[in-house]
């Protein structure tokens, strides 16, 4: 068997939560290969809705085992949240989750760094969720992380204070008193002695050498899926650096975050808005300042999962999703949220950028507001709602046109139309 890939080909939040969940029940196994809990995935069904941060959207089927693969970064204190919360709604989350050893922890200082580096960047900041990403990963790659299979080790605790006290003397060059930073509206002192309760509860989780179980699970014929976090247009290597997070995000990370062969990847589901959007800093050529961006952000509810921010929200970008489509290898689309714009009189599209006067079709190294002016095609709006138990052959023929326009143009069929943020709320074409 092969493993099946679910991803962003925006700037994350297209709607990866919900999509997972509804296609869990066809899946033996869901895995996040990346990321952190900077992602927020929403589900909703039965009038109940869960954010996950950590915990792939898969948790919500019985009979689906959820694996945190190598690839994520895992802050206890916030899994352990996580687990409680839905452990109150009854779901079985410890017999269905397995962690890799191999995970990195995300440790109270590089929250602590997170913050400063932020801060020391004033305007250029990168919007970052603060959740200590950015540090966690450096310390990954400069080989001086601590991942979960080092909880149990003796020599934890040495290693532990070590790494603090590294940390703590860098803020400390940038003038701060860190026991005056709060994190998650905790002085840092008392977040760090929750932190290391939290510690004890993730040791108690089911700990697997996520590599071999996975691969063995696909030889014995098991159905996986990756679940994506963020989106192509935030990855480490070809998203807007540097208002970017610190993983690669594209299909290709799926190798890396899960020890999976190139030759094992089987379908890749590319997950899009009818429009975009965008929170946190940096390039978004299609943004909108106007009334119809408003409207987006008001209908589409347009407001962070993980840190409740607005989102930035503008026309969909056709440069940037063949682009998207093109480095994920995406073999379906689907695309999410078109009742939002289900009252919209028109309805822009990006097919190309004029720079300087030469019309691109490719996403730029640069793509600043300043020098990038998007040429649109403009379509007319549906004006209708779209109904529950709606087929594919109901739906309004000015959207089905707006469906065909989008794949013609990037060669990629879309397989699913969401129409709502339930589970139910969904049509396969
Ligand atoms: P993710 O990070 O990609 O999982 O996406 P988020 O959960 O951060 O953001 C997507 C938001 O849109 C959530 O609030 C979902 O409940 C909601 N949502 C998903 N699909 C649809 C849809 O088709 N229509 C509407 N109106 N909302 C949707
Ligand atoms: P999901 O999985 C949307 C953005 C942040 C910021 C940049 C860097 O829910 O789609 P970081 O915390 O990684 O240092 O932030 O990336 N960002 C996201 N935007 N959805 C996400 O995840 C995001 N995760 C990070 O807003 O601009
Ligand atoms: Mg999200």
């Amino acid at each position: 068997m092969k493993i099946d890939v679910l991803l962003g080909l925006q700037w994350g939040d297209e709607g990866k939560g919900k999509v997972v969940d509804v296609l869990t029940p066809q899946y033996d196994i869901i895995a996040r290969f990346q990321g952190g809990p900077n992602a927020g995935h929403t589900i909703e069904f039965d009038n109940k809705k869960f954010v996950l941060h950590t915990i792939p959207s898969g948790i919500f089927n019985e009979n689906t085992v959820n694996v945190i693969g190598n690839g994520v970064i895992i802050d206890p204190f916030i899994l352990q949240k996580e687990i409680n919360t839905l452990v109150e709604s009854g779901i079985n989350v410890k017999e269905k989750l397995l962690v890799s050893r191999k995970a990195h922890l995300i440790l109270p200082t590089h929250r602590l760094l997170d913050a400063v580096y932020e801060k020391a960047k004033g305007h250029e900041k990168i919007g970052s969720t603060l959740k200590g990403i950015g540090p966690c990963y450096t310390d990954k790659i400069s080989r001086n992380g601590i991942r979960v299979g080092d909880i149990e080790n003796q020599n934890f605790y040495e290693r532990y204070k070590s790494a603090r006290s590294r940390h703590i003397q860098i803020v400390k060059q940038y003038d701060l008193e860190y026991e005056k930073i709060t994190i998650d509206g905790m002085f840092f002192n008392d977040y760090e002695i929750h932190w290391h309760e939290a510690l004890k509860e993730l040791n108690t989780l089911k700990k697997i050498n996520s590599e071999y179980y996975l691969n063995k699970q696909l030889e014995a014929g098991k159905k996986i899926l990756a679940e994506g976090a963020q989106g192509t247009m935030l990855d480490i290597d070809f998203g807007s650096y540097p208002f970017v997070t610190s993983s690669n995000t594209i299909a290709a990370g799926v190798c890396i975050g899960l020890g999976i062969a190139p030759k094992n990847i089987g379908k890749v589901y590319g997950i899009f808005k009818a429009y975009c959007t965008r929170v946190g800093s940096g390039p978004f050529p299609t943004e909108l300042f106007d009334n119809y961006g408003d409207v987006l952000r008001k209908v589409g509810n347009e407001f962070g999962s993980t840190t409740g921010r607005p989102r930035r929200c503008g026309w969909l970008d056709l440069p940037i999703l063949k682009y998207a489509i093109m480095l994920n290898g995406v073999t379906e689309l689907m695309m999410m949220k078109s009742d939002v714009m289900n009252h919209f009189e028109e309805i822009k599209v990006a097919t190309k950028y004029q720079v300087h006067g030469k019309v691109i079709n490719e996403v730029l190294f640069d793509e600043s507001e300043e020098s990038v002016t998007p040429i649109y095609k403009s379509h007319p709006g549906w004006d209708k709602d779209i109904t529950q138990g709606a087929n594919f052959d109901e739906l309004p023929i000015e959207l089905k046109n707006y469906i065909n326009f989008i794949e013609e143009n990037v060669g990629v069929p879309i397989s699913m139309i969401s129409y709502g943020p339930d589970r139910k709320e969904t049509i396969i074409k």
